[in-house]
């Protein structure tokens, strides 16, 4: 096993400089050649309706009249004029451009122009000179084209998937003998390959349509005439109802019978409506090709130019991203760390060099791969310019985007991983490989990092719903009893009946000046419909000058705030942290601080359930006792009326034996483990820089006390994880 992953990952050189040679040619000849290629595909598929129309619109008779008379004719007409002559029906031909003429008579029927034709004409011109009598410029296309085509086989076998890349393969695989058959019938036809030999000598001589129907009156067999038309070198073709004739100055040649396969296979001819049918697909894919190739082309370059700063950022979301899912997700991944009040720069990783990098306190980097394990286009060089340089400050954590069914799993996030390794940057958590859709991996990188970070990223489910409405303040209280620095406020607001919510579900505040802060619902729609519980910390840090700050939306919040006042509100539902819907399914809440915001609902709800409930289990830290104990009283009350069975509370700075939550989780193992595995669900709620790092330790730690080895460990907590046995939601 070993020894296969070690051979698959050497990349084989030759091969690997052979595909980028290719794919380098594919991309750029078909982007140089892009309006010329649609221009000839899309004429071609135009061109392609002319069988299917004949094929339809015609009895598919072919008429013949007697050569002398059409000679006559022509006699009458003024000469010069004349390339074509075709016959309506037995008494009457076309001469195009000229009029429709009655044989018998000598009347003039008809003005001599089919508009339809005269269209198809046209368009073969353009698609076959480009109107400008550019044939050799045509011919040099079809030469690219297939060659594109070709170039594109050899870059390897398509992968399903749903973007616009993906599409553009799977068309090309799906209808390749058809793609491939336009331009290379069009090389043939160019090359004159399969075409029935002309026998005309060179410099035969002009002959002028009087002569020529003169001498074709008395060929044997020419006494009657389908159709007569120049060519260029002056010969002329000459149809008859049996065969054709080229008719020079000196001679007249039948020409054989042999299809002229190439052209026919080009032309769609070779079966009426069904083959011009086959054409028009081809040429349409053809098209669809070159688009969706452009686009992709054009999406990745102005993707990868993408550039978001904000003022002071503190942290950098940098992407490398060659089909927009890595931009994509870096994306996803800049607007919650914002929501966590982060300031945060959105750069492509490749326009950074190790000084743009150690300006920041943490780089999150999204990276796939592309190629044979190679790094996105956007990469190209980029390692090279980081060569040798000391990157000891920058802090960086990856996510690597790939597909295992590639032989170099995600080598581009690796690629970029050991350079920022070898110049000395630290890595902020093991990096996280994402195979195909990466939605799931990236959340389990965000789940890894936040507490490793100290932020809390959050990932709401699309489609969980956003009712936007007013809130209006009914009351706030504050929490703290004491004025120890924290400052931490209950409040109450009513929002229309018919808002739907659960506890555990957040509510987005919009802030005065722009922006939003999540904020977790303390309370249930089907209890208390109309009013929301919220439980907000004042936050107070000290910026870089050491000025203290207050928190943007928790001063607005707790500060700014009137009772009566009417602010725009929506919620979001966050059902990764709604209670269990059965009710009897005992619960262990572990909250910090404000931590207890989602848990007040989860006991208002049980409180309002029957005799089936379930038991509540307790677990509250904050720092002083006698001030810190938030909702003392209404706790104590659910505890005697039987809704909670068992507070513990952990009071960090009363100079207890034990200070912190985490402690006496460990401590009470045994029981946790057995509310666990009688069908009971833990819910974590706090900071992420404390309660986040610290509840997963504690959990491990519990678990290898029971005596489970590292590795069952690791997989009974990704197990609980999966399974919702436990939930988390910690905030920044
Ligand atoms: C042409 C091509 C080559 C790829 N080569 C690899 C590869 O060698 N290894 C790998 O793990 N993934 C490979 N992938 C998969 C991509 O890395 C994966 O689909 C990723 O999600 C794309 O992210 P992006 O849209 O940000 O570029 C390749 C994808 C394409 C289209």
């Amino acid at each position: 096993m070993v020894a296969k992953e070690a051979e698959t990952i050497l990349p084989d050189g030759r091969e690997y400089t052979m595909r980028r040679s290719l794919l380098t040619l594919h991309r750029w000849i078909a982007l140089i050649a892009t309006p010329l290629f649609l221009l000839i595909t899309l004429t071609g598929v135009i061109l392609a309706f002319r069988p299917i129309l004949a094929d339809l619109g015609s009895s598919a008779s072919v008429y013949s009249v007697p050569t002398e008379q059409v000679a006559a004719l022509v006699e009458r007409l003024p000469g010069n004029a004349i390339r074509d002559i075709q016959t309506l029906d037995e008494n009457s031909v076309r001469v195009s451009g000229v009029g429709d003429y009655a044989l018998d008579s000598g009347a003039l029927i008809g003005d001599g122009s089919d508009p339809l034709q005269s269209f198809f004409g046209t368009v073969q011109n353009l698609h076959k000179s480009l109107l400008l009598r550019a044939d050799w410029l045509t011919q040099t296309l079809t030469y690219l084209m297939l060659g594109v085509i070709l170039a594109g086989v050899f870059l390897g076998l398509p992968r399903i998937r749903n973007t616009l890349i993906g599409w553009h393969q799977m068309l090309a695989w799906g209808l390749l003998p058809l793609l491939i058959l336009i331009p290379f019938t069009a090389v043939l036809m160019t090359l004159h390959i399969g075409a029935p030999e002309l026998p005309i000598k060179p410099g035969g001589g002009r002959v002028d349509m009087q002569q020529a129907l003169a001498r074709v009156s008395e060929y044997p067999g020419g006494e009657h005439l389908v159709a007569i038309r120049g060519f260029k070198g002056g010969s002329m073709l000459v149809t008859l109802a049996e065969g054709r004739l080229v008719v020079t100055a000196d001679a007249i040649t039948p020409l054989s019978d042999e299809p002229y396969w190439p052209k026919e296979l080009h032309e769609g001819t070779w079966a009426g409506a069904w083959s011009g049918s086959l054409n028009a697909i081809g040429g349409l894919v053809l098209v669809g090709l070159t688009l969706t190739g452009a686009l992709s082309w054009i999406r990745r370059t102005r993707g990868n130019q993408l550039q978001l700063r904000e003022r002071e950022a503190t942290t950098l979301v940098a992407f490398a991203s060659q089909t927009g899912r890595a931009l994509a997700l870096a994306q996803d991944t800049r607007q919650l760390l914002q929501q966590a009040g982060e300031k945060v720069d959105l750069m492509p990783l490749g326009n950074l060099g190790a000084a743009d990098l150690a300006a920041y306190r943490q780089i999150l980097l999204l990276v796939s791969t592309t190629g044979e394990g190679d790094t996105p286009d956007s990469l190209r060089g980029w390692a090279d310019t980081l060569r040798g340089e000391d990157m000891s400050e920058v802090r960086f954590s990856l996510l690597a985007l790939g597909d295992r069914g590639y032989s170099h799993f995600c080598g581009g996030g690796h690629q970029v991983r050991d350079i920022l390794l070898e110049c000395g940057a630290l890595e902020l958590t093991e990096p996280v490989e994402a195979d195909g859709d990466p939605a799931e991996y990236w959340q389990q990188w965000l789940s890894t990092l936040s507490p490793v970070i100290g932020l809390s990223l959050v990932v709401i489910p699309d489609g969980g719903g956003c009712e936007a409405c007013t809130a209006t303040l009914i009351e706030r209280s504050r929490l703290e009893q004491g004025n120890d620095g924290g400052e931490s406020y209950a409040i109450r607001l009513s929002v229309p009946e018919h808002l739907s919510f659960s506890p555990g579900d957040l509510l987005s505040v919009k802030l005065a000046e722009g922006g939003e802060r999540l904020y977790s619902i303390g309370s249930s729609s089907q209890v208390t419909p109309g009013e929301i519980q919220l439980t907000v910390g004042l936050l107070r840090y000290v910026d870089d000058q050491g000025q203290e700050q207050l928190g943007r939306g928790s001063s607005e919040v707790c500060l700014n705030w009137q009772p009566g006042s009417e602010h725009a509100v929506s919620i979001r539902h966050h059902p990764g942290f709604n209670p269990p819907e059965d009710e009897s399914t005992p619960v262990v809440l572990v909250a910090t601080g404000c931590g207890i915001a989602p848990f007040l609902g989860f006991i208002e709800q049980r409180a309002a359930a029957g005799p089936n409930r379930g038991p509540i289990w307790l677990v509250f830290g904050n720092r002083y006792r006698e001030q810190d104990y938030f909702y003392r009283d209404y706790l104590q009350r659910q505890v005697e009326a039987g809704v909670i069975q068992q507070i513990d509370t952990l009071f960090s700075r009363d100079g207890e034996r034990q200070r912190y939550v985490t402690e006496r989780l460990v401590e009470r193992g045994e029981q946790l483990l057995e509310w666990l595995f009688q069908g009971g669900r833990l819910y974590a709620c706090g900071r992420a820089s404390t309660l986040g790092y610290s509840f997963d330790q504690a959990l491990r730690r519990i678990l290898s006390d029971a005596g489970l080895s590292p590795e069952q460990v690791a997989s009974t907590l990704d197990e609980w994880s999966r399974n919702g046995v436990v939930k988390r939601d910690f905030f920044g």
